[in-house]
């Protein structure tokens, strides 16, 4: 089987497995609070590649855990992704229309639907991270929760999306917009990969040799995702492309121009693969998708 073949498949495989977890753990439509619910499940499974959770299972691999624990740790980091896009396409963020090929939650639902099904899959993360089946170790589960609380919150994603929004029209430098990226994109995709650490009980080396991989990789994917803004199809993307520009948002593109952003997204996949040179095979599936991640097309 040709390589791409094999990650495609394994990708496949994966957001399939994810699915079914996710469809375990959301409620289901009842009783006043029904519409709610309906929402949640809307955004949920409108599509989506699942990465974050690919990166969860995947790294989680490397150490032999029970997939029994990664895949619910994978829902967990789906559902504040998910919250995250969702919060992110309101009229007072970015006021998008489209999302994984579909309306938008609140244009499909209404702005408040749309803000507490974001509200809910937050705290719907944390309540699956902190059940014992996630992981029989309590020191364990509180890692993880420690673990994307950070990542989530104003150290993290919440505080990335500040400085987008508050960055809009303003001319940003390199160190700034790599912060930028590192903070609203990356916390998350770095969270991913650590959680394999963290299930695994990886050595500080490991983990290390992990984290350098996952900031690398979460930049590579920021500046695919700013190119597709700028030049992707929109029916292939699933949602509408030029908007950064629009908006006035500081991105790499912005800065250097779609040709250096491409090629400095390549940079840092190839700098993300070489950080897991000690694992050599075992790590062929990380590092195609950092391939993956700047060759997407959508
Ligand atoms: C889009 O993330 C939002 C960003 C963080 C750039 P993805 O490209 O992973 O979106 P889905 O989950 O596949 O829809
Ligand atoms: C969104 O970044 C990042 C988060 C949702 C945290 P973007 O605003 O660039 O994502 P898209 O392009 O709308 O998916
Ligand atoms: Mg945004
Ligand atoms: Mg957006
Ligand atoms: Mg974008």
């Amino acid at each position: 089987m040709e390589y791409e073949e094999y990650l495609t498949q394994a990708m496949t495989t994966m957001a399939e497995a994810v699915e079914r977890q996710l469809r375990d753990l959301l409620p289901v439509p009842k009783g006043p609070e029904g519409r709610l619910v309906e929402a949640m499940r809307y955004s949920m499974f409108a599509g989506g590649k699942r990465l974050r959770p690919f990166l969860v299972v995947t790294s989680a691999d490397l150490f032999g855990v029970d997939k029994k624990y990664s895949l619910r740790v994978a829902a967990a980091i789906e559902c504040v992704h998910c919250y995250s896009l969702i919060h992110d396409d309101l009229p007072a963020m970015d006021d998008d229309d489209k999302r994984r090929g579909q309306s938008t939650c609140h244009k499909k639902y209404d702005e408040a639907t749309a803000i507490l099904a974001g509200d809910a899959l937050m705290t719907l993360a944390f309540e699956i991270l902190a059940d014992p089946a996630t992981h029989p170790d309590a020191l364990v589960r509180s890692s993880l929760i420690r673990a994307l609380a950070g990542a989530s919150g104003v150290h993290g994603m919440v505080g990335g999306q500040m400085i987008d929004l508050a960055s809009e029209n303003e001319e940003l430098d390199m160190g700034e917009i790599t912060r930028l990226q590192q903070l609203k994109t990356g916390a998350l995709i770095c969270f991913s990969v650590e959680a394999g650490g963290i299930l695994g009980k990886a050595s500080e080396h490991m983990r290390h040799l992990l984290h350098g991989y996952a900031r690398d990789l979460g930049l590579a994917f920021q500046i695919a995702d700013d190119l597709l803004d700028y030049g992707g199809d929109p029916e292939e993307v699933g949602k509408a492309t030029g908007k950064d520009a629009g908006r006035g948002k500081a991105t790499f593109v912005s800065l250097m121009g779609p040709e250096r952003a491409r090629r400095q997204a390549d940079i840092l996949a190839d700098q993300a693969i070489e950080h897991l040179r000690e694992f050599g095979d075992k790590a062929i599936l990380l590092k195609g998708l950092a391939r993956f991640v700047v060759d997407r097309r959508k």
